[in-house]
């Protein structure tokens, strides 16, 4: 994994670290969080932040709320095991297909209109699902369901990274991470309150209300301002950074992006060349690594990982799971107040350092058939450990590391790699046991985390403080450098 990087890391040795990344600073600073505060368009930001964030929860709803409906779905429908499994993993076919289309949507149309058509679709599906009469037109609806979720994941980070003032946008676009968290504990809790009564149907139609807030939410809100600039309409970019509280620094703002934009390859090749091609594949295996260290075996399969490490009933398992769940919202919550302090890459470190750790007592704990609360205590930091490093970060430097013009179909890039992942780390997780063992399987995972530990600490940048045109100018500088 580590050796395509090999070549452009002997030419950048002197940013710190081999991500070929050139750390200089060129522009002077923007805004700081002191200025921001007492700026007096803050309340569009946080407004643009908060309806924004609630694709972050969509996506955390959907993708988790299937785990309660499942039992009821199998008799309703009276489904085999396999017409259940997939049942099941559909969304995550169609979140693979809609960010692989999100980020050609992003360029064309715009980061809120495409937002606001997926907060539509979020609607109008997840109606149809809880209104299907059978396997087929369940599928149907839920493919349509994750296709939104993956153009979500996508654009959501993105329009926040596009409107955040630098010295916040770590918070900012960590919201989204947060509402994820918020969208996974929430569809636990529907689940389980709806569970009594079997209403399985009410489970999906439930994620109609937030849809609702982001459709009305977002009307008011302006287009992303690098969007407009890239377009050309110079006028509503301005308008925007002054809607969004730039005040007497909106005109420098954009004068620094349109700088910016005329230096800026468009096509999708040039995403291939010396200098942005560092910066995709940056992207595109942190994405995977966000996977492959297997947090949604966690989010996904907890109870049954619990009740495999000798969790007495099924009901505590469950009741674990949800405490798994809390400290996942808790620790994102932490990681907002520090990513725009301690950095990208300190985070980063420290988390996969954790993970590594934890997993491997989880792996020692099967080995030796103790007991299942070992299992579970480690779960709970493993989870923090993630909190607070790949989780938040990985979207963040997905959001921030590309180019305007290309930032869409990078971005899709990457989060086709999140999605693609995801399914393959879910669909196999339960083989991985049958073969490996869960103590085989929680040290490959382990293992995996510490390939992300040395990864981040060679090829990834430290982007905190910066504006995008400089962490672009970052990329590009090196590249120039060394040709
Ligand atoms: C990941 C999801 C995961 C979630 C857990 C997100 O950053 O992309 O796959 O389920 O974090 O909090």
């Amino acid at each position: 994994m580590i050796l395509p990087f090999r070549a452009f890391a002997s030419r950048s040795r002197q940013s710190g670290n081999d991500s070929g990344y050139n750390e200089t600073r060129m522009s002077p600073k923007i805004s700081t969080s002191e200025e921001f505060r007492n700026t007096p368009g803050r309340g569009m930001v946080i407004l643009t932040a908060g309806v924004a964030a609630l694709g972050g929860l969509l996506f955390g709803y959907d993708t988790s709320v299937i785990s309660g409906a499942m039992l009821f779905l199998r008799g309703d429908f009276h489904l085999t095991n396999n017409q259940l499994e997939f049942a099941v993993g559909i969304a995550l076919a169609g979140a693979l297909a809609g960010s692989a289309v999100a980020g050609y949507g992003t360029d064309r149309w715009g980061r809120r209109t495409v937002l606001l058509a997926t907060g539509v679709g979020f609607g109008v599906f997840s109606v149809l699902t809880g209104f299907s009469a059978g396997l087929v037109s369940f599928s149907v609806a839920r493919f349509l369901v994750g296709a939104c979720i993956g153009i979500a994941s996508m654009v959501t980070p993105l329009y926040l990274a596009e409107m955040s003032p630098a010295k916040i946008r770590g918070a900012l676009v960590s919201l989204n991470q947060l509402a994820i968290t918020v969208g996974i504990g929430a569809a636990y809790f529907v689940d389980y309150c709806l569970a009594a009564k079997g209403n399985w149907r009410w489970m999906f139609i439930s994620a109609v209300f937030p849809a609702m807030v982001l459709v009305f939410g977002i009307i008011p809100l302006t287009e992303s301002p690098r969007w407009l600039a890239r377009r050309g309409d110079r006028n509503r970019a301005l308008e925007g950074f002054r809607r969004l509280g730039r005040g007497d620094e909106a005109e420098a703002e954009l004068s620094e992006i349109e700088r910016a934009l005329e230096e800026e390859p468009e096509s999708w090749r040039s995403l291939f060349r010396p200098g942005l091609r560092r910066a995709v594949l940056v992207g595109v295996a942190l994405a995977i690594l966000q996977q492959i260290t297997g947090i949604n075996t966690v989010i996904y399969y907890s109870p049954e990982i619990l009740q495999l490490s000798g969790y007495p009933s099924a009901r505590a398992a469950i009741f674990a799971a949800a405490v798994i769940g809390v400290a996942n919202v808790l620790v994102t919550i932490v990681a907002i107040l520090v990513i725009d302090r301690l950095g990208r890459r300190f985070l980063l470190l420290f988390g996969t350092a954790g993970m590594a750790i934890t997993l491997g007592f989880v792996g020692a704990a099967f080995s030796r058939h103790a007991a299942g609360v070992t299992v579970f205590y480690m779960m709970v930091a493993y989870v923090v450990f993630f909190g607070i490093s790949l989780g938040p970060v990985v979207w963040l430097l997905l959001s921030e590391m590309y180019p305007t013009k290309v930032r869409g179909r990078a971005m899709s890039l990457g989060t086709v790699c999140v999605w693609g992942a995801n399914w393959l780390v879910a669909s196999t997780f339960l083989s991985l046991i049958h073969v490996a063992g869960p103590a085989g399987a929680f040290w490959a995972f382990s293992a995996t985390c510490v390939v992300g530990f040395f990864f981040s600490l060679k090829f990834v940048p430290e982007t905190k403080g910066r504006t995008l045109e400089e962490i672009e100018r970052g990329w590009r500088g090196r590249s120039e450098e060394s040709s």
